[in-house]
């Protein structure tokens, strides 16, 4: 296969340098363009990012040119890694400038006609963009992934959901400092402390999760009829967001049989064939305290999502924790599946 080239937008910032790692070596694609700030723009990417994951910048994106975030791009497929006020309007543009665009920003998730992916949930939901083209007028498509915290909730409900229904899902999540991108969280914020608050975090995880879990009946998407309540919380942890869940059944089921809901999850076959997929899509743990962000938010490479603490609760028919890598699976890695899907359903 001809490799398509990528541009990825805003790849100073923690997203983007997940983008740069990811796309090395990557079988399907080639970066051709990186984009940043007025701050960025001009400078060789060695100069102007401020490097935050292991290991030192490939030597083949710091010698690239940062440029500006536009239309000019010699690209095919965008990755954008763009805060959600810029991304709102320019990745529209792009789209309608024939990009086809794999947006991590929040901005145009709920739109109707823009398909909001996690393939191993929703991969059906790929054909919306069929729609949006026809309805915008565009051969480009904007394709976006969910909130990093909605990530592995949705994905760990999507098993219950099939199997058993659901009735209300209660959450409180403890997410990661790197969720707040760089500089984020102020060190004196964070430290010795927890914040409960994250702006517009709770009404994201109440609503993006009923679209993913909605039904594409050909025209649009009917969202799933559930209700969920959710805390959110930024605690001290580098990566990896975690999230105590507790959940109604339609129809009640024994711990056993969710557990083996869980660790028996397989998705459609196409996404197992995608590059950036793991081999194993959900991992149970049977230790009582485990998954921990520090032990565990690098297995599959930062792509298997992780449930643990799998109970029967006291007044809810089951309680479990999740943990899902934020800027791997919950962004970088969740974009680059997006994309491979699309490409291997003849979508783009
Ligand atoms: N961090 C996560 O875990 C996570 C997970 C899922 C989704 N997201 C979403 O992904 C996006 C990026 O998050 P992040 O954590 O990587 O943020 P970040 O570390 O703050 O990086 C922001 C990036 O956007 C660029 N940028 C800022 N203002 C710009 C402008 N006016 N024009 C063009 N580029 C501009 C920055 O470039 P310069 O460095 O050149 O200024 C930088 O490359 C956000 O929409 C975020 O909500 C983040």
């Amino acid at each position: 296969m001809k490799k398509r080239k990528v541009a990825i937008l805003g790849a100073t910032g923690l997203v983007g340098q997940r983008f740069v790692k990811l796309l090395e070596g990557h079988p399907w694609f080639e970066v051709s363009a990186l984009t940043g700030s007025a701050r960025s723009v001009g400078q060789s990417y060695y100069d102007c990012c401020k490097w935050h994951l292991p290991g030192r910048i490939p030597k083949w994106a710091g010698t690239m040119s940062v440029q500006p975030s536009q239309s000019s791009l010699d690209a095919e497929i965008i990755f954008s890694a763009l805060p959600s006020d810029i991304a709102s309007t320019l990745e529209l543009e792009l789209a309608a400038d024939g990009y086809h665009v794999f947006s991590n920003a929040s901005s145009n998730r709920m739109a109707p006609d823009v398909p909001l992916l996690i393939p191993e949930v929703n991969s059906d939901h790929a054909e919306l963009v069929r729609l949006q083209r026809n309805k915008r007028g565009w051969n480009g498509t904007i394709v976006t992934n969910c909130n990093c915290t909605a990530t592995g909730v949705t994905l760990s409900l999507k098993p219950l959901y099939d199997d058993y229904g659901l009735k209300r899902v209660f959450l409180t999540s403890m997410q990661a400092l790197s969720g707040a991108g760089h500089p984020g969280v102020s060190s004196l914020d964070a430290i010795d402390n927890i914040v409960p608050f994250i702006d517009g975090e709770e009404q994201k995880m109440q609503s993006e999760p009923l679209k993913m879990l909605g039904r594409f009946d050909g025209t649009q998407i009917v969202q799933a009829d559930f209700g969920i309540s959710a805390h959110c919380n930024r605690v001290p942890v580098s990566d990896g967001h975690m999230v105590c869940v507790t959940v109604e059944l339609d129809r009640s089921a024994s711990v056993e049989q969710i557990y083996t809901s869980f660790s028996s999850f397989c998705p459609d076959e196409i996404v197992s064939q995608l590059p950036s997929s793991p081999r194993e899509f959900i991992r149970v743990f049977a230790e009582e305290d485990r998954p921990q962000p520090k032990l565990d938010r690098q297995t599959g490479d930062g792509m298997t999502t992780m449930v643990g603490r799998v109970l029967a609760d006291s007044m809810l028919h089951v309680r479990y924790v999740v943990l899902s890598h934020n800027t791997i699976k919950g962004a970088a890695g969740g974009s680059l599946q997006n994309a491979e899907l699309l490409l291997k359903k003849g979508l783009i």
